[in-house]
């Protein structure tokens, strides 16, 4: 029977449809990666309506006929860790860096993190969401639809509903969808060095707030030496959980605290960087619910020669996913498919491994698994067409942008600038 679409992409050489497994892919689920060839897809009002072959979309009906030329397409990818709404910028710090002074050295002195609280306090909204609404539209070129962003560049409750509201306005405006973290507890401010747990007392009293806006869903921490500890961290993200709010952590990025174990007691929906994980926590990343949210970018980017131990979790039977940790001080990139590559020179993750992590696992560990990260009847149109014959190229072919066509919601939203006539020879 001769169907009608109105989009139907065709000539698609592989399809990674991503539609296998229930809930997250843990360990050895990761490595199993369903590939359709010939295969072509049918999409009415923005949804997915149809999945089949080539030959059977010739039969079928279309007001717009895409040819993917044979190659590759896939789900929009979901980056779920990104800290996307801040004031300026830190290409200040990179002399600092090339003479070897610490990360957490640098905020120690007052700069690093705080040094962009600075910038984001004094930030207009409008100014915010002008700057965040220009990286967002990066990682979309970069075959991003769904992100999550966190604030923390405020540390006062004025400049984090600030930084809390820009992130919800540029989900209603933007065709991305955004999930917002609040990552109040993202650093010390100045003049509570001996107070922490006082301050973290003042981030936890605006959740009242932020729940009556809906201004996030997750509550997240900077657990880390200076930071603060592991144990305020529980205490911080169990009295989070208790008022109804998901939780993230930000744990063993730098020093091995034991924030990995931490997460997975308390039922954390994700622990991220995991870089100095213990054997135990591994372990339990193996036996719980609790993502590993995983950023080489960095590792690679903090130069320390140390990435997470990616291997040991998936032996482990964890489930892994990837991000880009964008943010202007330890990862200023927005690009995920660099990510997939440091995954699989440094994190040692096999090209199907990848794949499932950028997409399920992803939207898996800011609870949209059942919306993104996969392409099935019934669900949104945000699809990937790649310039590339296969996905085992985008990891290796590293450091530029493969996307050819980014759409949304059934709607293109995105397409690579083509060089213009006048640059030919002929
Ligand atoms: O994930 N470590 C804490 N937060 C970010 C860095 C933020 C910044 O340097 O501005 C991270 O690495
Ligand atoms: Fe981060």
């Amino acid at each position: 029977m001769t169907k009608q679409f109105d989009t139907i992409i065709e000539n698609i050489g592989q399809l990674l449809t991503m539609n296998h497994g229930d809930g997250p892919l843990k360990g050895k689920e990761m490595s199993e990666l369903p590939v359709l060839t010939n295969a072509a897809i049918g999409i009415n009002e923005g949804l997915i309506d149809w999945i089949g072959t080539h030959e059977e979309a010739q039969s079928h009906k279309a007001t717009e006929r895409i040819d993917a030329e044979g190659k590759l397409v896939t789900p929009g990818l979901v980056d779920p860790h990104t800290h996307l709404v801040f004031g300026g910028s830190r290409e200040h710090e990179m002399a600092l860096k090339q003479q070897g002074v610490p990360y957490l050295e640098i905020l120690k002195r007052g700069g690093g993190i705080l040094s962009t609280v600075g910038a984001t306090r004094e930030a207009s909204e409008e100014e915010l969401l002008k700057k965040a609404r220009f990286h967002l539209d990066r990682m979309i070129s970069y075959g991003v639809t769904t992100v999550e962003a966190k604030s923390g560049y405020g540390l006062d409750k004025e400049t984090e509903l600030k930084q809390l509201r820009v992130a919800k306005k540029l989900n209603d405006e933007h065709a991305a969808d955004l999930v917002s973290t609040f990552l109040g507890a993202h650093a010390i401010p100045p003049g509570y060095k001996e107070r922490s747990d006082e301050f973290l007392q003042e981030m936890l009293d605006m959740l009242s707030d932020i729940e009556k806006e809906n201004l996030a869903e997750f509550v997240d921490i900077f657990c880390e030496t200076g930071v603060f500890t592991v144990e305020q961290s529980r205490r911080f993200l169990k009295a989070a959980k208790d008022k109804g709010f998901s939780v993230k952590i930000h744990a063993d990025e730098i020093d091995p605290l034991g924030g990995t174990e931490m997460a997975t007691e308390i039922g954390a929906t994700s622990g991220d960087h995991l870089v100095g994980a213990s054997d135990k926590g591994i372990q339990a990343l193996g036996e719980t619910d609790t993502i590993a949210v995983l950023l080489p970018g960095t590792s690679f980017y903090l130069n320390k020669g140390k990435f997470a131990n990616a291997r040991g979790m998936l032996e482990a039977g964890a489930a892994v996913a990837l991000s880009t940790d964008f943010n202007p001080g330890s990862s200023p990139t927005e690009n995920l498919q660099f990510i997939m590559s440091l995954a699989s020179l440094q994190l040692k993750m096999t090209p199907e491994e990848i794949w499932n992590a950028v997409t399920v696992n992803s939207a898996y560990a800011i609870k949209r698994g059942e919306q993104a990260g996969k392409l099935k009847e019934g669900r949104k149109a945000d699809i990937i067409l790649w310039d590339a014959p296969n996905y085992h190229y985008i990891p290796y072919h590293y450091g530029v942008n493969h996307t050819n066509t980014v759409m949304k919601n059934g709607r293109i939203i995105y397409r690579k600038e083509k060089l213009h006539e006048q640059l030919s020879t002929h």
